[in-house]
């Protein structure tokens, strides 16, 4: 690449902790690039900022200090350029040439860097860097934000713990997690959860009433019960309410599993039951620490990638390195649970 190569940087999809953290490695890592001399402009909202040419200026000023902020400075959309059959590449192309950006860093998970895979395949220099609190796309052990949902997950647990033993109430705590469960299945287990549902193993509400009863019979007093979000029941067990509208991918808008969990165990148990939905929390405030070196290392990662010109790549985690994956090889399918974890965690379950 010449000097003063120009960078694009965006963020998108739900927001979570440690994107921050991550658009600071990526200008901070390239302006120490003496060869380069990179300068960056960062898009507002997403692709929304992309298309609508919306811009801010990336700076070592500018991205002082956010390391352990929550949230994005770049602000985040579902918005997808290729909604309703329009042509997304004709318009991030024209944006792109309007401020001579010769490559584009999207932060995101997987529709926004399906997005960006779109792009590459027309041409466009794009590197992708992962992240979702649901923590599902391959190429990666570990999307950045993940950490942190299972952190606060896990302290929410440890709260409803108490209050769970001081009315003999089972309490079902609703987590994000849309097609896996690895945030209920993680947390679950650093909470010591006595069920957990995910959406990978369809569940049976009589076995769980079941295993309820029989820890109750045995003198334990209350229960903890994690359901992702995306749980389903075995087809006829239990009936539950439709998503509430989809977004711009087409994914229907989740939650509400926790409350019909809630009725069906006090009415088939005649335990005292309460449910507490999580939502947004889960996506909310300062990072863990392992949240902010993912995120750290995976922006340099990103501006290396840039600098050798591999593009139509990710940065992932693997094994303790850092690696690049194919954008086209992450994005082929979510990475659900590994069976085994899922087993250790049955092992608790009391
Ligand atoms: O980003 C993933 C996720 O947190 C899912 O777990 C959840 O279903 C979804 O986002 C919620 O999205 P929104 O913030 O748009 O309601």
């Amino acid at each position: 690449m010449t000097a003063k190569t120009r960078v694009g940087v965006l963020t998108g999809g739900g927001d979570c902790p440690g994107l921050n953290a991550a658009i600071r490695a990526v200008v901070r890592s390239g302006k120490a690039d003496a060869e380069h001399a990179y300068d960056f402009i960062g898009f507002r909202d997403g692709w929304a900022g992309v298309v609508a040419d919306e811009t801010q200026e990336l700076t070592l000023a500018s991205t002082a200090g956010i390391l352990h902020r929550g949230g994005t400075i770049l602000g985040t959309s579902r918005t997808n350029p290729y909604a309703h059959g329009k042509d997304g590449t004709a318009a991030v192309k024209a944006t792109l040439q309007r401020h001579h950006i010769e490559a584009l860093v999207a932060i995101g998970g997987e529709d926004t860097l399906g997005v960006a895979l779109h792009l590459h395949n027309d041409g466009i220099p794009v590197v992708g860097i992962p992240k979702t609190i649901d923590n599902d796309l391959g190429g990666t052990d570990a999307t950045i934000g993940f950490d942190t949902a299972v952190q606060i997950v896990t302290d929410a647990i440890d709260r409803l713990h108490s209050t769970a033993e001081s009315h003999n109430r089972v309490m079902v705590v609703e987590v994000m997690g849309r097609h896996a469960g690895w945030i209920a299945v993680q947390a679950g287990m650093a909470g010591g959860a006595d069920a957990i549902l995910v959406p990978e193993r369809r569940f049976d509400i009589e076995e769980v009433c079941t295993h309820l009863r029989r820890r109750h019979e045995r003198g334990r007093s209350f229960s903890v019960v994690v359901v992702a979000e995306g749980a389903i029941p075995a087809q006829g067990t239990m009936h539950t309410v439709q998503g509430t509208g989809k977004d711009a991918f087409g994914h229907e808008r989740l939650g509400g599993i926790g409350v019909t969990l809630e009725r069906e165990i006090e009415q088939r148990t005649g335990f005292e039951t309460r449910a507490t939905i999580l939502g947004h929390i889960q996506r909310g405030g300062t990072p863990t620490a392992a949240d902010r070196v993912l995120a750290t290392r995976l922006g340099v990662g990103a501006m290396q990638a840039v600098a050798a010109g591999h593009f139509g790549k990710m940065l992932g985690i693997h094994a303790g390195k850092v690696v690049e994956v194919p954008l086209a090889d992450a994005l082929r399918e979510p990475k659900l649970l590994d069976p085994a974890l899922y087993e250790t965690a049955v092992l608790f379950f009391g």
